[in-house]
């Protein structure tokens, strides 16, 4: 696996520190697909709506730990441009075109950080008669309390710009298999 050092010539940034190893990422996943299998039964049509770009790998690393008939789709809700700072504005730019009545969606997100985007996606979502909506973020930074709670999280994570592991800074640093700090 590529070093910290190296790595640090793939974005226009320096890597600070790694955070999450990709060996604690794997274990986690596994503990998390585990627990979501526990939670539903295949009664419960599973959809797993994953938030792009920044949860693909945490995505495909969790459904293949649910061992529960499910169906996967998408979505894009944009909230940062290439600033570190959310500019609090959500934009769907790809709606699910999968329908959600009468399903158990499972929300997956990378990290929340200010919940500005669950907070403002999560009712438009329940408008449309799903079963129930739940929320499994890798990365939780702890600093709202959200309307609607992340009933998974990974990790908590620390107040500092994280990439890698999807994440990214200004799209750099996506395909990092750990999770580092900038
Ligand atoms: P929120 O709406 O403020 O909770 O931000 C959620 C989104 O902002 C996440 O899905 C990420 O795409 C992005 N984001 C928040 N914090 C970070 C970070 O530390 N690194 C990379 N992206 C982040
Ligand atoms: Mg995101």
């Amino acid at each position: 696996m590529p070093t910290l050092n190296e790595n640090t010539q793939l974005g226009g940034q320096a890597l600070e520190r790694i955070v999450f190893t990709a060996a604690e990422l794997s274990e986690r996943t596994h503990t998390l697909g585990r627990l979501i299998s526990e939670a539903y039964t295949a009664q419960d049509r599973l959809l797993v709506l994953g938030l792009l770009k920044g949860s693909f790998l945490f995505m495909a690393d969790l459904v293949r730990a649910i061992h529960l008939p499910l169906h996967v789709d998408f979505l894009i809700a944009s909230s940062y441009g290439s600033d570190k700072v959310s500019s609090g504005d959500v934009q769907l730019l790809y709606d699910p075109a999968a329908s959600l009545k009468g399903r158990a969606v499972l929300i997956v997100e990378d990290i929340i950080d200010s919940g500005t985007t669950l907070n403002r996606l999560i009712p438009r979502l329940k408008a449309r008669d799903p079963t129930s909506v739940e929320v499994c973020a890798l990365l939780h930074k702890r600093l709202t309390n959200l309307d609607h709670e992340a009933r998974w999280v990974g990790f908590d994570a620390p107040n500092e710009f994280l990439v890698g592991y999807g994440l990214d800074y200004a799209e750099d640093f996506r395909h990092l298999p750990y999770v580092a700090s900038l």
